[in-house]
């Protein structure tokens, strides 16, 4: 309704400035005056963005928070309901009441919902804090499978791993229980998210990443570049913007966003909270959302100050009353300045991202693999659901590197490929040919690269050819 009526306004809006300057003789540009939007979500959903906050289910009850809730925001995240400890108390025993209040209420309004989180060292029910290696590595990525599965179709974006970095200095992985499963814990708690649920975008999602120049900001940089170099499947990073004193909102916090955006993802803020509130501060965050296109919405890590895990900073947009603070004001007067796009920013649903056409500022050159035809191989992992499949397929180099590369795949009768990421195909039925795209056809020696494909029927269990090109 926001949306209909400020198109109306706009629309005469134009019309009479363009009388104006026609009658000065003046060329007329047309592009829109700025959004009359009255709430954040209707103000953001103007500049194709989304604005969100955490919601405690708990807090559904309370009339006044609901008000403004469902007044304001468009996007919603569980703060704890979808965690861990929530969903699987007991192992192999899910509880979803608590996540399924919250998403049905978002959803039935027309909101949209975050998923957080699905692997994090954090609020782990005790049967997972004292499991370790394979039994652990098995654990979180059945609890991944699980949950991803329940709220299948449900879930705009899912954090599907959450604060994996070591604060600090030394830009590598925090140590946890996780981790020490071993390094690739993290892509594969990934692979099983989007074969549980490949609709949704897959983010990585963490704090003090947001100054450009933090070693843990390039920490987690490196990993989103090695895994889209590799076909690991991730779409989003996750900025939970908690700024104070210790972790100030800093100017080269818009590269920062852009640098991560230029690697092929889109890029989120997550948890957003200010000390203090100031309305600048918060200002200087939306413009710097609005101003990279594949930032697709912020949420604020709360409602009212009274609901923030740091209350004692009134860092959120809503005074414990419920009332407007100066923050808001300028959130939604930065929200409403400047153009609206004429096209939505790209938000190309995952799987299909497309790879970065330019490198990223401080990608160094790719190594190209010596001229050379390698021997290759290729191996099919297929999750199979009633009706409907995904496929990940793993192309590896054998002695010599790889500078592209084909896949035959038979699907037995009654399977149709639907979606594909990462490759190129002929045919959907029967024999599908596959063939690598511009990022993913030098593998060096021993390397892998990964594609994907997603259908409906069955698909058995495929028996991949690989032939290097
Ligand atoms: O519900 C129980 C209550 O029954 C009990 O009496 C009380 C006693 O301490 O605890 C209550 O649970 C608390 C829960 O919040 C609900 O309020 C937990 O102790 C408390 O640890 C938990 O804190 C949450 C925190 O994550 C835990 O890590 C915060 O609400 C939540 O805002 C916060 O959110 C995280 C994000 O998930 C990840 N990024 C950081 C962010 C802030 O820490």
């Amino acid at each position: 309704m926001g949306n209909t009526r400020w198109r109306a306004a706009s629309r005469a809006a134009v019309a009479l400035a363009g009388a104006g300057a026609l009658a000065a003789g003046m060329a007329l540009v047309l592009t829109a005056p700025a959004a009359a939007g009255t709430t954040l979500g209707a103000s953001a959903a103007e500049k194709g963005r989304y604005f969100g906050t955490a919601v405690a289910g708990c807090k559904l009850s309370d009339s006044a928070y609901t008000t403004i809730l469902n007044r304001e925001f468009n996007m919603v995240t569980a703060e704890n309901e979808m965690k861990i400890d929530a969903t699987e108390p007991q192992q192999n025993r899910f509880s979803y009441g608590s996540a399924e209040q919250i998403v049905n209420h978002a959803r039935s309004r027309g909101m949209q919902v975050r998923g957080h989180t699905l692997a994090w060292h954090a609020q782990q029910p005790s049967w997972m804090q004292g499991m370790s290696g394979s039994a652990l590595r098995q654990a979180i990525l059945n609890h991944v499978t699980q949950v991803a599965t329940h709220f299948r179709g449900q879930i705009y974006s899912w954090d599907v791993v959450n604060e994996a970095f070591a604060d600090g200095n030394s830009g590598g992985r925090r140590d946890s229980n996780l981790q020490r499963t071993g390094n690739d814990w993290i892509e594969a708690a990934f692979r099983a998210a989007r074969a549980a649920d490949p609709g949704a975008k897959l983010c990585y999602n963490d704090y003090n990443i947001d100054n450009w120049t933090w070693a843990k900001t390039q920490g987690v940089y490196n990993m989103v570049r090695d895994f889209k170099s590799r076909g690991v499947p991730i779409d989003c990073v996750g900025f939970q913007s908690h700024f104070n004193s210790d972790s100030p909102y800093v100017s080269n916090y818009r590269t920062t966003l852009s640098s991560f955006a230029a690697l092929g993802v889109d890029v989120q803020i997550t948890e957003l909270d200010i000390e203090g509130a100031p309305a600048n501060t918060y200002r200087s965050v939306v413009e710097d959302c609005l101003a990279v296109a594949r930032c697709n919405g912020i949420t604020v890590w709360g409602i009212r100050d009274s609901d923030s895990w740091r209350s004692y900073q009134s860092p959120l947009l809503f005074n414990n009353s419920g009332q407007k603070k100066p923050a808001y004001d300028a959130v939604l007067a930065a929200l409403n300045s400047g153009t609206n796009p004429t096209t939505p920013p790209p938000t190309t649903p995952p799987p299909t991202t497309p790879p970065p056409s330019d490198p990223p500022p401080t990608t160094p050159p790719p190594t190209t693999p010596p001229p050379g035809q390698g021997d290759c191989s290729a191996s099919v992992t297929v999750n199979q659901w009633n009706g409907g499949f995904v496929a990940n397929v793993r192309v590896t180099a054998g002695s010599s590197a790889l500078n592209g590369w084909t896949v035959t795949i038979y699907l037995p009768s009654g399977a149709t490929v639907t979606n594909a990421w990462s490759a190129d195909h002929s045919g959907s039925t029967g024999t599908t040919t596959w063939t690598n795209v511009s990022y993913n056809g030098q593998v060096g020696a021993g390397q892998s690269t990964e594609f994907g494909f997603q259908g409906t029927g069955t698909a058995g269990t495929p028996t991949p050819t690989c032939t290097p090109r």
